[in-house]
């Protein structure tokens, strides 16, 4: 396993252009192999977890063809087989390490005339998969799952019937694979959440050739007998959930001024800017452009003091893949950081609560871990406020983690090292490189 050392930095300068968006590839993706036609994505992520989505729509028949090159390996090619077209794939279906890909692929398999196996790996074999298994049981779906809950899972698909499904927890997952679901559903099938989470499925199904309906927190699928998907050119906006870990690099230097290109910033992921100007940090949008009814644009971050805060309620489910590096930015604000009401991370790719908690300690950070979130104390109001010394980090496996301490590093008094590093490939192989040309050790 690669060890990586991040040096203390003075400041963060110049330009990045994070990958492709992970949230809206896994479903281009997917929607592209259901469909009739080639759909030809640019900028599609090189995050592994959508590789995984790829290697399973292969597997079930659809044409996939990756660009060779560096440059081109993010232009990736989908000849869809229809909406009754999949085949069975004679192994089981792998997912990897990727909770999006077991849990909207199930809507999909589950519609299917066919059985399908699916796991991934151990941290993906322990996540909960029950939150998915009732609502396509009430369409009708057969589903076998170890323990009632956990991967490998044995689909039976089948003929399915339409539902009102209200969602018992905030979850795009879980409203994903019912609305992938009742694409091959007889009758219409609407979900209703508890509180908005993101909304790529609701705009790729729409963009390819699926009308919805919505009306506040209810999504419904009409089927009028002639759902078609037709295959297209799509560009996949940059990923805000990995900007993030560069406006929090940038944030934390008084002197930077970072420019982060073609980031995607469809409302119900930008919560996360709300948060940091709360905090204070300086943000500015430009060059706004939609694409495929997502909306796209540029970041300007400039360095701040950050005052620090809480993050609670409705706002959780909206930043929930960001909460890690707000986590880690708790030491270096005024006021520190607490952030409650967030059960959910501790069924993530990792135990994100402890994660955190332990690594922010190894760096010498005061935390108090609870059940559902975890205050960080801040740096205080005067200049000289405590730092944080370099230290050896365990990310247990989890992208968002090794990444978020990568980025206190900088701040830190010391070198500090990551181990596993590489695991940040689940969402940004190049994350390393990206953050060595911005960060200047002075
Ligand atoms: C995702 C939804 C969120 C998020 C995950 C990606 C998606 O999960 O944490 O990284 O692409 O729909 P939940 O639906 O479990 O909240």
């Amino acid at each position: 396993m690669s060890k990586k050392t991040i040096y203390p930095a003075k400041t963060v300068t110049g330009g990045v252009a994070p990958p492709g968006d992970k949230s809206i590839s896994h479903r281009y993706a997917m929607l592209a192999a259901i469909a009739e036609g080639t759909s030809e994505m640019s900028n599609f992520a090189l995050a592994a977890d959508c590789h995984s989505t790829l290697g399973c729509m292969k597997a079930l028949g659809a044409g996939v063809e990756i660009g060779k090159t560096k440059v081109d390996k993010t232009n990736v090619r989908v000849t869809g087989r229809g909406l009754h077209g999949l085949k069975s794939s004679w192994r089981a279906l792998d997912a990897g390490n990727s909770g999006t890909t077991i849990r909207l692929l199930s809507g999909i398999l589950a519609g299917q005339n066919f059985t399908s196996k699916i796991a991934g790996d151990d941290s993906l074999n322990k996540r909960p998969m029950k939150r998915i298994l009732t609502p396509l049981r009430q369409m009708g779906a057969q589903i076998s799952a170890r323990d009632e809950n956990f991967a490998p899972l044995e689909i039976r698909g089948g003929k399915l019937h339409g539902i009102h499904y209200e969602m018992p927890m905030a979850s795009a997952q879980v409203k994903s694979a019912v609305l992938l679901a009742g694409l091959f559903a007889e009758g219409d099938t609407s979900v209703q959440e508890p509180a908005r989470t993101r909304d790529h499925t609701e705009l790729a199904l729409e963009e390819f050739g699926v009308p919805i309906e919505r009306h506040g927190l209810t999504t419904r699928i009409v089927a009028n007998g002639s759902i078609k998907l037709t295959g297209r050119k799509i560009e996949v906006p940059g990923d805000l959930s990995s900007a993030v870990f560069f406006i929090a690099a940038a944030s934390l230097f008084e002197d930077s001024t970072l420019h982060i290109q073609g980031v995607g910033l469809n409302p119900t992921r930008t919560a996360i800017l709300d948060v940091f100007a709360r905090m204070g940090a300086s943000i500015q949008m430009l060059s706004l452009r939609s694409a495929q009814g997502e909306v796209i644009g540029d970041l300007v971050v400039k360095g701040a003091r950050l005052k620090g805060g809480v993050i609670e309620k409705a706002e959780i489910p909206l930043v929930i893949d960001e909460l890690p590096m707000l986590a880690a930015l708790g030491p270096f604000t005024e006021e520190g950081i607490e952030i409650r009401d967030a059960a959910e991370l501790r069924v993530k790719e990792s135990d994100r609560i402890a994660a955190l908690a332990e690594n922010l300690r190894r760096m010498g950070a005061t935390v108090e871990e609870r059940p559902d979130g975890l205050k960080v104390e801040g740096r205080g109001t005067g200049p000289h406020g405590k730092k944080l010394h370099g230290a050896e980090i365990e990310p247990h496996g989890d992208h968002r983690i090794a990444m978020a301490f990568a980025v206190a590093a900088l701040a830190a008094d010391s070198p500090t090292t990551i181990r596993d590093a590489e695991c940040a490939g689940v969402s940004y192989p190049t994350f390393y490189e990206d953050l060595a040309r911005v960060a200047e050790h002075g």
